[in-house]
């Protein structure tokens, strides 16, 4: 029998849920791999389990959600399967947009604009100020997004204004920094998900991530559903995120042994 009174005593105190959890979402092409299925179905499948995922995520009282869905190596697949994605891009959008809405889903979309179709340009726009307003949960979906040229895109900005004279480079700090990323008025990312055993960032939220928890799920992103994102939540808060300083639990002990 379970002596509860005995378990709280011991156990390690659990971190509050994450305020803002990022995934990557992988291994699309393996699971349509592992069933004789083409690679654009495994991504069919991944878009389902992305509606699984902002479903799950506002049950659960997450306040931001970002995911992973085009990066800008991603360019480098065989056009056939880049136009697919550009497709279920535009579907998504264009089916899954009102009942975002109506859940009260914020949507932002990061990444690069210029080289998209102007018709999958509008659209983000079109799902920017629909959702402007809303607060529930705020969806961030990385588009055509890679971290280093965020970052080098925020370098010029700031290198700029100091050419202009507008800004003494004594002024830069991370502060300003932050203000010219994408992700400018989202807190960093407490926990990051990468499904399908990987465990790289991929050039995924390189600045934010300084502090994030990174959890590898072993199961490909078609796959994911609410119990995976609990599992992983459930693993982040049995961690100790001690930024740097050390944890509660040795600065009481320090206090004891300098006392
Ligand atoms: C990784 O699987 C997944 C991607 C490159 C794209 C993620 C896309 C989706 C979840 C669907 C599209 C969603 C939107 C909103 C457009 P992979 O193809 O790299 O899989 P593999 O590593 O097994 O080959």
């Amino acid at each position: 029998m379970r002596n509860e009174a005995s378990e709280s005593a011991t156990a390690p105190a659990r971190s509050a849920p994450p305020r803002h959890i990022a995934i990557i979402m992988d291994g699309n092409g393996r699971w349509a791999a592992a069933r004789g299925l083409p690679r654009l179905e495994g991504h069919r499948r991944g878009v389902e389990a992305l509606r699984r995922a902002v479903r799950a995520a506002g049950e659960l009282g997450v306040s931001y959600l970002t995911v992973y869905s085009f990066s800008s190596e991603n360019w480098r697949r065989p056009p056939q399967e880049i136009s697919d994605l550009m497709g279920l891009m535009k579907r998504f959008i264009r089916n899954d947009l009102a009942d975002l809405h109506a859940s009260g889903v914020r949507v932002r979309i990061i990444g690069a604009r210029d080289n998209l179709a102007p018709d999958i340009r509008s659209l983000l726009v079109e799902a920017e100020e629909l959702t402007r307003d809303n607060t529930k949960l705020n969806l961030t979906v990385a588009f055509n997004y890679g971290s280093r040229q965020e970052i080098a895109q925020a370098a010029r900005k700031i290198a700029q204004a100091v050419a202009e004279g507008r800004l003494d480079p004594a002024r830069i700090d991370e502060t300003m920094i932050d203000a010219c990323l994408d992700t400018q008025g989202v807190p960093d990312p407490d926990l990051i998900i990468r499904t399908s055993g990987e465990q790289r960032l991929s050039n995924f939220l390189l600045w934010q991530s300084a502090y994030a928890e990174f959890v590898f799920l072993p199961g490909h992103w078609p796959d994911f559903d609410r119990a995976a994102l609990e599992e992983a939540i459930g693993i982040y808060q049995s961690r100790d995120r001690r930024y740097g300083a050390v944890s509660i639990q040795d600065a009481k002990t320090g206090e004891l042994a300098g006392a």
